[in-house]
């Protein structure tokens, strides 16, 4: 079993993300922390918390995070996620009001429990894993690996013309991160997420009736947003293809590089700078993703949801 921490905005995709996650034979998910970024880290909470009840997977713990990027103010992502984050989903479900708000103690007992074992995913701005870093500095060379949903390499932003939204919202974080020393760290960014898309003609490959119900809601208001765009009822699965990924690295193809970010800059603030070419002769930090095996993603996403079992 591999050993995970999910480090979630969530989100509508990072929901997505917790289910294929959990419907994996192969991964013991040790445990969620959540961070501000799609939605407030409160709410992010609630919703994971409410996710995980749906499931009935109230055995997996959530650790309450950061809820502001390290140095800027929050701007989330409400107007595509909706004021709850989840499009307005699970709103009846109950949940233990208590919340463990140490997310960075749980991350790095974890770490010092299981040296160079725990993968984390990050698929919200890494505003946790960075503080965990500043104040711990030796945990990154204990870090087994970290997969990170965030960038936009060789493709144009989703929240400014030249950042995605992850990295956008708390840039100095990521920078933070990419140079602390971590051996193996995979940034899946917009250049493969963007061509990963959920075709709502597909949710009836989901055979469980509550999860294509919910993910069917979930999704509704994301691809009536695509659709207004694209021409197509279809929604990107950004954080989804990151634990793919992760249970099946034949999916991406990836390639080492010096990879930084922008942090100082009136219009590219945010901006992941590949430099493919060698320019600053900097040791590569950073395992990007060039392109997507689009059918073998489908096929995954599909075989690995409909494990889960409600
Ligand atoms: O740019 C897409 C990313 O931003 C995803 O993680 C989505 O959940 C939002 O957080
Ligand atoms: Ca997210």
């Amino acid at each position: 079993m591999k050993k995970v921490i999910l480090d979630v905005d969530t989100g509508i995709d990072d929901a997505i993300a917790i289910i294929l996650a959990l419907g994996c034979n192969d991964i013991n998910v040790l445990g969620i922390t959540t961070v501000s970024g799609n939605i407030h880290v409160d709410r992010a909470t609630l919703n994971t918390k409410r996710l995980l009840k749906f499931l009935n997977r109230e055995d997996i713990n959530v650790y309450k995070g950061l809820s502001k990027p390290i140095k800027r103010e929050l701007v989330d992502a409400s107007h595509i996620h909706g004021k709850s984050g989840l499009a307005g989903q699970l709103e009846d479900i109950e949940v233990d009001e208590y919340v463990d708000d140490d997310a960075l103690k749980f991350i790095e007992e974890q770490i010092l429990l299981n040296p160079n074992e725990i993968t984390i995913i990050a698929t919200g701005p890494q505003t946790n894993i960075a503080r965990l870093l500043e104040m711990k500095p030796k945990l990154a060379k204990m870090i087994k690996s970290m997969m990170v949903m965030g960038g936009a390499i060789s493709v144009k932003g989703n929240c400014t013309p030249v950042a995605e939204f992850n990295i956008s919202t708390d840039p100095e974080a990521v920078f933070e991160v990419i140079h602390a020393g971590i051996e193996d760290y995979t940034l899946v960014s917009l250049d493969v997420t963007q061509k990963a898309l959920l075709k709502k003609e597909d949710l009836t490959l989901i055979k469980n009736d509550s999860i294509r119900n919910f993910i069917d809601d979930l999704t509704k208001n994301y691809m009536d947003r695509y659709y207004k765009i694209h021409g197509r009822y279809a929604c990107p699965m950004h954080d989804p293809l990151v634990i793919l990924q992760f249970i099946d690295n034949d999916i991406l193809t990836l390639e080492k590089q010096y990879v930084t970010v922008e942090t100082n800059s009136e219009y590219s603030d945010g901006m992941t700078i590949c430099d493919f070419d060698n320019h600053w002769d900097k040791k590569p930090n950073v395992k990007i993703t060039t392109d997507i095996d689009e059918k073998l993603f489908k096929d995954k996403f599909f075989e690995i949801i409909n494990q889960v079992k409600i």
